[in-house]
């Protein structure tokens, strides 16, 4: 009798995944704080100000390289089975949800760049304070008004569908489905 051949796939998240799972998410919220913070403070505040747009530039970039890694482990090991007991239309929502986190991850630090790069000011990247990070294009004013609002929006909308993510993973917790545990305890 032929035997059926499946790909061994645990039912929880690789410990990897799950480590850059928490990971982005906290830097992602820690991100969005500064930067608030940062664009309100006086130019009295000067150095401070410079250090928290720096310790802002250095989390995004650093969101944008564990995103990428994310990716590619997904696409080595892909992902653990969904749970099979909620609705066709509830997986097919989640998927598309995950789906536009990511584009969201992608996109919020690359137009973040794009801001500090074009920002007609002139102040430079710098890596965890020290690593100068070149700007691929110089300040431009226009591109600035354009794409300042860009980075901000999608980075209020990666919040905003990100708490509605964590809402329903909690969500299937209380109903007692094990979505949560897989991602956050293994
Ligand atoms: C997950 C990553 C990121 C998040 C959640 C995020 C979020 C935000 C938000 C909400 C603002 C709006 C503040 C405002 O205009 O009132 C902002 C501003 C800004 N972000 Fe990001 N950002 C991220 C990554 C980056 C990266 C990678 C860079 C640059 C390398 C960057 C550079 C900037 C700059 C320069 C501003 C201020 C623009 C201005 O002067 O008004 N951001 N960010
Ligand atoms: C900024 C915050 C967050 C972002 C950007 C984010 C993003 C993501 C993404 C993109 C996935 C899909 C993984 C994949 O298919 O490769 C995912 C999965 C998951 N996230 Fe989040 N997440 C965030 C916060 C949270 C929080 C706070 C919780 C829990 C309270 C949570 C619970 C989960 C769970 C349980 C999964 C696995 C879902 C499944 O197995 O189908 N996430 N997250």
């Amino acid at each position: 009798m032929p035997t059926e051949r499946r790909p061994i796939r645990p039912p929880f998240w690789p410990a990897s995944q799950r480590w850059l799972h928490g990971w982005t998410a906290a830097l992602v919220l820690i991100g969005f704080a500064i930067a608030w913070i940062m664009v309100g403070l006086p130019f009295t505040q000067l150095l401070l100000k410079f250090r928290l747009y720096q310790a802002h530039k250095t989390i995004g970039l650093i969101v944008l390289a564990l995103v990428c890694l994310r990716l590619f482990l997904r696409m080595v090991w892909r992902r653990p089975e969904q749970d099979e007991d909620l609705p066709r239309w509830q997986l097919g929502a989640a998927s598309s949800v995950h789906a536009v986190l990511y584009a969201l991850l992608l996109a919020v630090p690359v137009l973040g760049y794009l801001t500090a790069a074009t920002a007609p000011i002139g102040v430079p990247t710098l890596f965890l304070g020290l690593l100068k990070v070149p700007h691929l294009v110089g300040p431009d004013r226009e591109w600035f008004a354009m794409i300042r609002p860009l980075h901000r929006g999608a980075a209020i909308a990666l919040v905003f569908l990100a708490s509605g993510h964590a809402t329903m993973a909690i969500h299937h917790h209380g109903r007692g489905r094990a979505t949560l545990r897989r991602m956050w305890w293994g």
